[in-house]
C-alpha cells in the first residue's frame, strides 16, 4: 500500500483498521506513522512525571490488580505533604507536567484534591493532569477551576458488552457522558484502550479506534493487556506488542497532532518495546515519581513499578534510550497540537 504522506488526519474504514490489525501493511504503516510523528513533533519526546498517590480503589475491574477484591495489595496513601514532595522532585528536573494519578479513592475529597491542585499551581510553573476516575461532575468542575489543565478517563474499549465484561459496576454511559462532560470544560481530554482485553476483537478494537479518534481527544493511550494473577483474567494470554504498536501507529495518523504516550505496559513485556513505540506514532514517555517506598505497591499488573533503580536514574536511562533513537526528550509541558492539524 502507498500514498502520498499527509499532516491530515487521515479517515480510515473500520475495514482499513482491520486491514492494518492483520500486519499486511506493517512496513507501510509504521513508516508513515514515524513520518508524521517527526513532521508534528520535530523529534520531540514529552516527558511527564506522574505520581501515583494512592492505590485504593472502590472498583472492581476484572483485569486490573488494584480491583477492590483483590486482597493482597498493601494499599497505600500518600499524604499532600508526600504528594507535593514528588511534584517538587518533577519540577526540579524541569519537567513540566504532573500526572496526579489514583485509584477511584474518594477519600480524597473533592476539596482536597482542589486545595492541591491550587497550592502546585502556586509553588510551580507546571501542568497538571489529573487520573483520577469517575469522580461527580461537580467535582471534575471545581478542579478546573483550581488550575487543572488535562484529565485522562480511559474507556479502555468503547463497546458497551466488552466494557460491561471487564468493568463490573461501572456505567459504560455515565463513564462516556463523563468524558465529553470533561471535554466541555476546557480540559484537555484524552482517553483509550487497552489492546488485547480478553473479548476484544479485530472488529471491537478498529470500532474503538474510530471512535476515539472522532472524538477529537487530546491524548490517546493505547497499551498491551497483561494478565494479573490476582484477578479474574489471571488466565488470559498476555497482549501482543505488535498489535498495540499497530494501534498507535493508525491512531497518529488519524490524530496527527495528539498526545499519544507510550505505555510502561509494552515495555513489561518486550524490554525495547516502549522506545519502538515512539518510533511507530507515540510521543510522550511518562517515569513513575512514585515514593521508593511505596513505588512496588501500584501493581496494576505484573512489572508494572519493578525497577529497582531510583528514580533519576530511570529518567536518565529514558532520556538515554529516547536518543538513541535520534530522538529528544523534551521537558517543556507539551500541550496538544490538536487544533493544527484536523482534515
Ligand atoms: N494490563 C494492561 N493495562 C492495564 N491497566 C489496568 N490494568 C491493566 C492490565 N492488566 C491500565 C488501565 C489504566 C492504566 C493505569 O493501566 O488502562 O487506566
Ligand atoms: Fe480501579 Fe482503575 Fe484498576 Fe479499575 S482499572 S480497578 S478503576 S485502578
Amino acid at each position: 500500500m502507498s500514498a502520498p504522506s499527509s499532516l491530515l488526519a487521515a479517515k480510515f474504514s473500520q475495514q482499513q483498521i482491520i486491514e492494518f490489525l492483520s500486519g499486511k501493511h506493517d512496513e507501510w504503516l509504521f513508516d508513515q506513522a514515524k513520518y508524521v510523528t517527526q513532521q508534528v513533533f520535530n523529534n520531540q519526546v514529552y516527558i511527564r512525571g506522574i505520581v501515583e498517590f494512592s492505590n485504593h480503589c472502590r472498583n472492581n475491574c476484572h483485569y486490573c490488580g488494584l480491583r477492590s477484591g483483590n486482597r493482597q495489595v498493601s494499599r497505600y496513601r500518600l499524604t499532600d505533604v508526600e504528594i507535593l514532595d514528588a511534584v517538587s522532585d518533577i519540577a526540579q528536573l524541569g519537567i513540566g507536567t504532573v500526572v496526579l494519578q489514583s485509584g477511584d479513592d474518594w477519600q480524597y475529597s473533592a476539596e482536597k484534591i482542589a486545595k492541591l491542585i491550587e497550592k502546585i499551581k502556586q509553588d510551580f510553573d507546571i501542568a497538571i493532569t489529573l487520573s483520577l476516575g469517575d469522580r461527580k461532575h461537580h467535582e471534575l468542575k471545581l478542579w478546573r477551576a483550581a488550575g487543572a489543565d488535562r484529565y485522562l478517563l480511559k474507556m479502555e474499549s468503547f463497546n458497551q458488552s466488552l466494557f460491561n465484561q471487564c468493568r463490573p459496576h461501572s456505567d459504560f454511559n455515565e463513564r462516556l457522558a463523563r468524558l465529553k462532560y470533561i471535554q466541555s470544560l476546557g480540559y484537555q481530554t484524552g482517553s483509550g484502550v487497552i489492546t488485547d482485553l480478553p473479548g476484544m476483537t479485530d472488529e471491537i478494537l478498529a470500532a474503538d479506534i474510530i471512535t476515539l479518534s472522532n472524538m477529537a481527544l487530546d491524548m490517546l493511550a493505547c497499551g498491551p493487556f497483561i494478565a494479573h494473577p490476582q484477578t479474574p483474567f489471571a488466565q488470559h494470554a498476555n497482549g501482543d506488542v505488535l498489535r498495540s504498536h499497530r494501534v498507535s501507529a493508525i491512531l497518529r495518523l488519524m490524530n496527527p497532532g495528539a498526545n499519544i504516550p507510550a505505555t510502561s505496559s509494552l515495555a513489561v513485556l518486550q524490554p525495547n518495546a516502549r522506545e519502538l513505540a515512539l518510533m511507530r506514532g507515540c510521543n510522550v514517555i511518562m517515569p513513575s515519581f512514585t515514593p521508593a517506598g511505596v513505588y512496588h505497591n501500584y501493581n496494576i499488573y505484573p512489572g508494572k513499578n519493578a525497577a529497582t533503580k531510583q528514580v533519576t536514574q530511570r529518567v536518565a536511562s529514558i532520556f538515554e534510550q529516547i536518543q538513541h533513537h535520534g530522538l529528544q526528550p523534551n521537558l517543556s509541558r507539551g500541550d496538544s497540537k490538536r487544533n493544527h492539524y484536523v482534515s
